[in-house]
């Protein structure tokens, strides 16, 4: 079975073509055009200036993504499509031109939670045995999630942030940083030079006996630490020794409370996704501490490509949520949750 997989939830507009052989998911393409250059400008996206972009860039993409996996439409099983949660106006360009292709091709439609697809980026290239009961930590620009998965499409979601995401707190410290947007490899990039001991920012809710978080206080941390520099002079040292604060208090939550989880429900595998997962020392530190900690626990992380939005993530998670609608019963819903 050959899966067409399309993505344009937030800024990335994406065609990735999937299939299963050898009870292996394996990846044909994955075509990934964004339109960050244009939101660096403006230190952030504009929903409208995504879409418009989106819409230009459609086409081609899913053109670019069937010749580098030489098949052509006949050689479709399927097609997959996020339909939220995002921007409004980017998923509906992903979602209609999903539609359209299942119409004129007569192919089944499968929808996909744009969350749930950061997850099955854990199979793609894999052995398909990752064993329930699972955990999963989403850690995007818009989500800081931790969800059971007692098996596929059983998701229940037991913790997240009560304000900013761990991603979104990387891409605000890193404005308040005058650091290049977006802020999580920038800051990840500048903390290589820099003492992660240099500043005692919070780790807010870490020891809650819960699974949520809350990373808007680290932002007022880093700001106000920022407004106290004399003459508001920002030198690349203390640059590097804030990023690598930063980096630390974040990871620090992150693997603590992700450990803690996993202790608690007893699961057999830690699955890793969304953008912040391709941070380094995020890895690094979830790996050891599941190893020294936990370790009949099984730790899987995508490779850093199939971190941030991508489309053969989308195609890999149909192969597990196979359940196909009418495409004229297919709308974007950009409050999507588990
Ligand atoms: O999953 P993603 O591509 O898009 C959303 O669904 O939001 O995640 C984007 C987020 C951004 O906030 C970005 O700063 C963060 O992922 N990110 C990183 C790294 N690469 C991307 N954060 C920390 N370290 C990185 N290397
Ligand atoms: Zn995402």
């Amino acid at each position: 079975m050959t899966i067409l997989g399309i993505e344009t939830s937030c800024d990335e507009t994406s065609a990735g073509i999937v299939r299963k052989k050898n009870n292996k998911l394996e990846l044909l393409s994955n075509v990934v055009s964004s339109s960050l250059s244009l939101h660096a400008k403006t230190g952030g996206i504009i929903p409208e200036i995504a879409a418009r972009e989106q819409i230009k860039l459609i086409i081609p993409v899913i053109k670019q993504a069937l010749e580098q996996s030489t098949l052509g439409m006949n050689n479709i099983d399927a097609i997959a499509v996020t339909y939220g949660p995002g921007l409004l106006g980017s998923l509906l360009v992903g979602v209609e031109t999903a539609k359209t292709l299942s119409y004129v091709f007569n192919k089944p439609l499968i929808p996909i939670n744009h969350l749930i697809g950061h997850i099955y980026a854990n199979w793609i290239n894999q052995d398909l045995e990752i064993k329930f009961p699972a955990l999963g930590l989403i850690v995007s620009g818009g989500h800081t999630d931790l969800v059971l998965i007692l098996k596929h499409g059983k998701i229940k979601w037991i913790g997240g942030t009560r304000d900013d995401a761990a991603g979104e707190a990387f891409d605000k410290i890193g404005r308040l940083l005058k650091l290049p947007y977006p802020g999580g490899p920038a800051i990840e990039k500048a903390a290589l030079n820099g003492n992660s001991k240099s500043f005692d920012f919070p780790r807010p809710l870490i020891d809650s006996n819960d699974f949520d978080f809350s990373f808007s206080g680290l932002k007022t941390a880093v700001l106000k630490e920022v407004s106290s520099i004399k003459y508001k002079v920002l030198s690349d040292e203390l640059v590097a020794d804030l990023a690598a604060s930063t980096q630390e208090a974040i990871i620090d939550v992150l693997v603590k409370k992700t450990l803690s989880a996993a202790k608690r429900f007893k699961v057999k595998s830690i699955l890793l996704g969304g953008g912040v997962a391709a941070n380094e020392n995020l890895r690094s530190e979830l790996i050891q501490n599941t190893k020294y900690k936990i370790p009949d626990t099984k730790i899987f992380i995508p490779q850093k490509s199939l971190c941030t939005d991508n489309a053969g993530m989308i195609a890999a998670a149909a192969f597990f949520n196979n359940e196909p609608i009418p495409w004229d019963k297919l709308s974007a819903n950009p409050q999507l949750y588990f």
